[in-house]
C-alpha cells in the first residue's frame, strides 16, 4: 500500500527554480509574499524540502569561522544565508546556496580524509579545515545585504528560568505572558531547517536503489505546535510515485524477501537500520523497535542535534500532522493556547512522566485543546470540513480517508472568536476540563462534538482521522483522574489570582502536583484507593510489543 494517496502532493524535489517568496513565516522569519499560497501545508513541506536540498551543514572550530566559510562557500556560488548552531559545545553553520548547482559544485570539490578506518561516503554534511602552507582564500568584504543573512551567534535555547523572568515583567497580562510564552519556544527558523535537512540526508542516501523514496517529518516538527528542542518523527515511502503510473506496460524487476506487507516493512527497516549506524554520517545509537504496532528505528543526529523517530508507510500521520497544522493556521489563538497548555501540563506533571502510553501524551493534550476550541465555536468540526472540501483535497491513506478542505482562507467564519482573548481561552479551558465527564464521554473532533463512550477506557478521544480508534486507549485511570485534579486546581488558581496580587501564569506553573498517594476517584468517578487503580491492568501496547532488549537499551538512552 505504498503511496496509496490519491494525488501526489509531495512530489521528488530536485530543482531549483521555486523562489524564496513562499516561504512559510510561521517557522521563520521570512515574509510570504502570498499569505493563502503559503499557509497551505503542502506549500510548507515542498518549500522547505527544497531548501534542503541546497543546504550544507559544516563543522568548524569556532563562530570565528564565519567570514572564512562565507569566503570560500561564496566561490562556488551565492549563499542565500548562513546560521549558526551549536551541538554539544561544537560548532556548526548552516549554509543555504541560492541554487543548487552551486551546492553540487561544491561538493564534487569535497574530499575524504585519507585514512584507512574511513568509508568514503559522500553526504551535504563537512568539516571545514585549515590545510597548512596553503593560501587562505582571499576575504571578502561582506555587503550589508549579506551580513543580513547571516545569523551568528546561536541564540541558545530558552529554559524555564529565562521563560520565568520575562513572565515576571507582565504578570498583570496573562495574555501577553502567553504571547511572550510561545514567541519563547515556538520552534525557530533553524530548528525548521536542521530538521528538513535532517529528513533530506535520509532520503538521499537511499536513492540510487529507490529513487522516488520520500522522506517526510511529520509530528510537532511540522505541526505549528513544535517547542525547540522537540524530537523529529520521520516516515519514509520508498515508492512516492506508485500510482502515478499504474497504467505502464514496462514493470520494474523486483525481489520480494517476504509475503506480507507488515513482515517486508520490517525486514526493510532492519536493513536500513544496519546501513544507517554504518555508513551514515552523523547517525548514532540506532535502536530498533520493530515489534511496536508502528514500528521505528530512534536514532541520535550528533551533526544536527536531534533525536529521530523512523518509521515506514505511515501516510496517515503526515495527514493527522496537516489537519494539527491548519487548525493552527486557522486561528491566531489556537497556537499559543496550545504551547501554555502543554507547557502546563508538563509543569504539573501531566505529561512527560510515567510510562509511554499509560500517561497523558502532548499529542492527546493538543487535541484536548482543539476539542475544546471546537465546543467555544472557534474551530469548525472535522466533519464540516470534509463537507467543504475540493476534489484536490482528497487524500487516501494506508489506512482512511484523510480528506477535508485543506485551504485557511476557505475555513467558516467562526464569529465567536472576536469575543474572546488568550486569557478569558485559558481560563475557560480549565473551567470546561473541571466538569467535563470523562467516565461516560468521548471526544470527538470529527463531530465536534462529545460522545458516549463505546468501551470503558479511562481516556476516550477518538482518533480525528480514524473515529473508530482511540488515541489515548492505554492512558491508566489515575492520570485522568490527576488531570482532572490538575485543571480543577488551575481553574480555582486563576480564579484567586484575579482578587489578589497574581504572578499570572507563573502561579498556575509553580503549582506542582506531587506523585503521591492520595485518594482518587475511579473510572466510574467513586471515591477508591489509589492503589486499587494501579493494580488495574495495564493494556500497554507499545511496552507489550517491545522486547526485554528493546526496553533495556531505551532505558539506557533515555538516562
Ligand atoms: P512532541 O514530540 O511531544 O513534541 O509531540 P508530537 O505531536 O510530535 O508527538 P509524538 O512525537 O509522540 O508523535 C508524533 C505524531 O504521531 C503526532 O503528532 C501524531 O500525529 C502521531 N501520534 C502520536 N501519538 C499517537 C497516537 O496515540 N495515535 C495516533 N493515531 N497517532 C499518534
Ligand atoms: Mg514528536
Amino acid at each position: 500500500c505504498h503511496g496509496m494517496h490519491t494525488r501526489n502532493s509531495h512530489t521528488k524535489i530536485t530543482d531549483d527554480n521555486q523562489t524564496s517568496k513562499l516561504l512559510n513565516t510561521t517557522f521563520g522569519n521570512i515574509k510570504a509574499e502570498n499569505q493563502s499560497l503559503a499557509s497551505t501545508f503542502d506549500n510548507f513541506l515542498n518549500n522547505r524540502r527544497k531548501e534542503a536540498t541546497k543546504t550544507i551543514i559544516v563543522e568548524v572550530q569556532s563562530s570565528d569561522s564565519c567570514n572564512d566559510l562565507y569566503s570560500y562557500c561564496s566561490s562556488y556560488g551565492p549563499i542565500h544565508l548562513m546560521h549558526h548552531y551549536t551541538v554539544d559545545k561544537n560548532h556548526f553553520f548552516l549554509v543555504e546556496f541560492k541554487n543548487i548547482e552551486s551546492r553540487k559544485a561544491l561538493m564534487t570539490a569535497a574530499t575524504h580524509i585519507h585514512h584507512q578506518d574511513i568509508i568514503p561516503v559522500q553526504s551535504q554534511m563537512f568539516s571545514f579545515r585549515n590545510i597548512a602552507g596553503q593560501k587562505k582564500t582571499k576575504k571578502i568584504q561582506l555587503s550589508s545585504s549579506d551580513l543580513a543573512n547571516i545569523h551568528v551567534p546561536t541564540i541558545n535555547k530558552p529554559t524555564v528560568e529565562k521563560m520565568s523572568s520575562a513572565l515576571m515583567n507582565h504578570t498583570n497580562d496573562i495574555t501577553k505572558q502567553m504571547e511572550i510564552l510561545y514567541d519563547m519556544w515556538k520552534l525557530d527558523d533553524i530548528g525548521t531547517r536542521l530538521r528538513f535537512f535532517t529528513a533530506h540526508q535520509m532520503e538521499n542516501s537511499f536513492t540510487s536503489l529507490f529513487p522516488n523514496n520520500i522522506v517526510l517529518p511529520f509530528g510537532s516538527s511540522v505541526n505549528g505546535f513544535g517547542k525547540k528542542g522537540c524530537d523529529l518523527d520521520l516516515v519514509m515511502n520508498l515508492d512516492n510515485n506508485i500510482m502515478e503510473k499504474q497504467g505502464s506496460r514496462l514493470v520494474f524487476r523486483t525481489k520480494s524477501i517476504v509475503s506480507d506487507q507488515r513482515s517486508q516493512t520490517k525486514k526493510t527497516m532492519e536493513l536500513l537500520s544496519f546501513i544507517m549506524q554504518t555508513f551514515i554520517p552523523g547517525i548514532s545509537n540506532v535502536i530498533r523497535i520493530l515489534k511496536a504496532r508502528v514500528p521505528i528505528i530512534k536514532y541520535d543526529h550528533l551533526l544536527t542535534g536531534l533525536e529521530c523517530d523512523f518509521s515506514m508507510t505511515n501516510m496517515t500521520a503526515v495527514y493527522m500532522s496537516e489537519l494539527l497544522y491548519i487548525y493552527g493556521e486557522s486561528c491566531e489563538f489556537v497556537r499559543p493556547l496550545v504551547f501554555t497548555i502543554r507547557q502546563w501540563a508538563s509543569s504539573v506533571n501531566i505529561t512527560g512522566v510515567g510510562t509511554p502510553g499509560t500517561t497523558i501524551s502532548n499529542f492527546q493534550i493538543t487535541l484536548l485543546v482543539l476539542f475544546y476550541l471546537q465546543q467555544k465555536k472557534i474551530l469548525p468540526s472535522i466533519n464540516v470540513l470534509k463537507s467543504l472540501s475540493r476534489p484536490e483535497d482528497v487524500r487516501i491513506s494506508e489506512t482512511c480517508d484523510c480528506t477535508f478542505l485543506r485551504n485557511v482562507s476557505l475555513f467558516p467564519i467562526m464569529k465567536n472568536k472576536n469575543n474572546e482573548t488568550l486569557e478569558s481561552l485559558l481560563t475557560d479551558f480549565f473551567v470546561y476540563y473541571s466538569t467535563f465527564d470523562f467516565s461516560t464521554k468521548a471526544i470527538s473532533l470529527r463531530d465536534g462534538i462529545s460522545l458516549y463512550k463505546p468501551n470503558t477506557d479511562n481516556l476516550y478521544i477518538c482518533n480525528p482521522l480514524e473515529k473508530a480508534l482511540n488515541v489515548s486507549k492505554n492512558v491508566h485511570a489515575t492520570e485522568v483522574v490527576r488531570f482532572i485534579e490538575a485543571v480543577r486546581n488551575a481553574a480555582e488558581l486563576i480564579n484567586e489570582g484575579n482578587e489578589k496580587d497574581s504572578r499570572g501564569l507563573l502561579d498556575i506553573f509553580a503549582e506542582k502536583q506531587p506523585r503521591k498517594k492520595i485518594t482518587f476517584f475511579n473510572k466510574s468517578f467513586k471515591r477508591v484507593n489509589v492503589a486499587d487503580l494501579f493494580d488495574d491492568k495495564i493494556n500497554d501496547e507499545h511496552k507489550n510489543n517491545m522486547t526485554n532488549e528493546d526496553i533495556k537499551k531505551e532505558r539506557i538512552r533515555k538516562s
